[in-house]
């Protein structure tokens, strides 16, 4: 049994990618795992949000995690605003992180390339993300394959801190899945799917219509080439189709090829937005139950209640180690 922690930011719906490379392993990581899970609402704000919008995303994503299958009798579920450690021990891991290192961070140098103002939260996410894990003495992190370099980071923090403080946080390990970690733009299929890519062809959202669905892979980017085999090298927008429908269908990508191989990519995009189709189908219908019902706030109060029982202990600990408030002092 491992402990086992993960967010997802309410920045928009969910993608496919999202699904894919992330919220499916949270579901299957339930059985036999301690889970925790998060709507990370304070990582969202490291770039503007519109108030009433985050709103609104908070409570889809909310409906979302339990729609996929995020079971809270198993699991706790809640939103990272609402426990307050996640904040004051990210100061803490701000602390003992070095400005350089933040600045090396991928994501840091996309999200704030060319931009002429650029929070100071965009360059301390990792930290504040390092704090939502080492909360909850988590031994696993189920990410996308985008995440390896700030899971990376939280371990270093982590190390340098038992280091120089004592044995305060369990050092964390990734986990990536070795099929959809990557889940990659629709229109570029060199570029990941993101929710917040501007091109609305690139990206499908898990609430997608199925007209919607069947649009945007018919127009997703391939090759001139008309066969159909794995090759993210030279044909990445049809290796990705083939990642896409394997997940979605449960066949493997070897025998989707086998079928597949010189059927046209007419045919094939068919198919493979009818796997698409049907596996967000259940997903939607539950979702439409769960966004109105009590129950949602029911299941992210009695999370929030129990994530800050760990938490608290956690911070308490660190806190402790560097001798800031009173000792001893809850
Ligand atoms: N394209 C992807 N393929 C596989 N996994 C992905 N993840 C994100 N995109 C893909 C994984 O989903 C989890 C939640 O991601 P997030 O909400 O924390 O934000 P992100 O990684 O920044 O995702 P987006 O969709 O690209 O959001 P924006 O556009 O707002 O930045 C993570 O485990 C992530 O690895």
């Amino acid at each position: 049994m491992a402990k086992i922690f993960s967010g997802v930011q309410p920045t928009s719906i969910p993608t496919l990618g999202n699904y894919l490379g992330a919220m499916r392993n949270f579901v299957k990581l339930q059985d036999g795992n301690d889970c925790i899970y998060c709507i990370v609402d304070e990582h969202a704000i490291t770039v503007p949000q519109d108030p009433s919008e985050i709103q609104k995303n908070i409570r889809n994503l909310a409906a979302l995690y339990l729609a996929m299958g995020i079971d809270p009798k198993r699991s706790i579920l809640f939103i990272q605003s609402e426990v307050p450690c996640h904040a004051q021990l990210g100061w803490i891991m701000q602390c003992v992180s070095y400005m350089g290192e933040l600045e090396r961070m991928t994501q840091f140098k996309d999200k704030s390339k060319g931009k002429a103002a650029v929070s100071a939260g965009l360059l301390t996410y990792p930290p504040l993300m390092a704090a939502d894990i080492l909360l909850y003495n988590t031994e696993l992190v189920p990410v996308g394959a985008d995440q390896k370099q700030h899971l990376e980071l939280t371990r270093d923090l982590a190390e340098r801190f038992n280091n120089k403080y004592g044995d305060v946080f369990t050092i964390p390990e990734p986990y990536i899945p070795p099929v959809g970690a990557r889940i990659m733009s629709l229109a570029e299929p060199t570029k990941k799917m993101s929710k917040s890519d501007t091109n609305r062809k690139a990206t499908i959202f898990t609430l997608d219509s199925e007209k919607d669905i069947i649009k945007k892979i018919k127009s997703a980017t391939t090759d001139a080439e008309a066969s159909i085999r794995y090759d993210r090298e030279n044909k990445p927008g049809i290796s990705n189709l083939l990642d896409i429908f394997s997940l979605c269908s449960g066949r493997t990508v070897d025998e989707l090829v086998a079928a597949y191989e010189s059927k046209g990519y007419g045919a094939f995009k068919t198919d493979v937005a009818e796997a698409v189709v049907s596996a967000l189908k259940p997903i939607q219908d539950r979702y439409r139950n769960l966004i109105e019902s009590s129950e949602l706030d029911e299941v992210l109060d009695e999370g929030a209640e129990k994530a800050y029982a760990i938490a608290r202990k956690t911070l308490k600990k660190a806190e402790k180690a560097l001798g800031i408030g009173r000792s001893g002092k809850l």
